[in-house]
């Protein structure tokens, strides 16, 4: 599979990207992203981009691929809401519909989170952003869209969270979260398990649209 990967610096693109390197399935990355990975690889190709609502300049070099990795996304916490709809819904409706223009054959996966809320009715505002952002993704013509819903991620293999206490409570709590990922697959996962799972998706398929944390696990 040649593979496009938004999100590459993040927690869950990093682990992605580990990933693609390992799986043989997998012969090329390309990384779309606003800021370098710093990572070098053989099958790694990366495009600076700086728009993330317009991908008119770079269009050339987004066809010919068989699958989205989208793990790009933010954190609601502390964002006034506009800005939250902006970056969640209209960045990645707008790189999902460049793609799918692009690309007929494509498989598509975004990563949302445990509790996204399908119905875009609820009380959570996040919830109900990713939950249109889900429905929307669902109604473009795709070969195929998968919602992965983690909730807790463990990293593992070096994968990093881009802020310095985060990290730090990784490592403190690394024999609980390890604990938690064998015994309570509801509520955690890892970097590894949620990278293999969306390259086994993208290219066998899967019988459900929607992956909760224990159909990730399970994969
Ligand atoms: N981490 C978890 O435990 C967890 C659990 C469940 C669900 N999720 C979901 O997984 C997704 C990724 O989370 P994460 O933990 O990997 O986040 P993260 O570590 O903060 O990484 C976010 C990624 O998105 C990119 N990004 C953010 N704002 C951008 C912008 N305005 N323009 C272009 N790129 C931008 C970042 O690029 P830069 O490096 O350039 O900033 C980075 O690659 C999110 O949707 C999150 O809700 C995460």
């Amino acid at each position: 599979m040649k593979v496009i990967l938004f999100g590459a610096t993040g927690m869950v693109g990093q682990g992605v990207l580990r990933e693609c390197f390992i799986d043989a399935s997998v012969t090329e990355v390309l990384a779309v992203g606003r800021s370098p990975t710093g990572v070098q690889h053989a099958k790694l190709h990366e495009i600076l981009h700086d728009n993330f609502t317009d991908f008119s300049k770079i269009e050339s070099q987004l066809a010919g691929f068989d699958a989205c990795f989208f793990c790009l996304g933010v954190s609601s916490i502390g964002m006034d809401a506009e800005r939250y709809r902006h970056l969640t819904y209209d960045v990645t409706m707008a790189a999902a519909t460049t793609l799918t223009r692009l690309n007929p054959g494509m498989v598509f996966t975004y990563v949302t989170g445990r509790g996204t809320d399908s119905t875009e009715q609820g009380s959570v505002r996040w919830a109900r952003v990713k939950g249109k952002t889900e429905n929307d993704l669902l109604k473009l013509p795709f070969k195929a869209a998968y919602m992965f819903r983690p909730a807790g991620i463990q990293p593992l293999h070096g994968v990093r969270s881009k802020t310095g206490w985060v990290n730090a409570i990784y490592v403190v709590t690394e024999p609980l979260l390890s604990w938690l990922v064998r015994s309570a697959p509801k509520y955690m996962t890892t970097s590894e398990k949620l990278g293999r799972a969306m390259i086994k998706v993208a290219r066998d398929g899967y019988p459900k649209a929607v992956l909760e944390s224990e159909d990730i696990n399970s994969i």
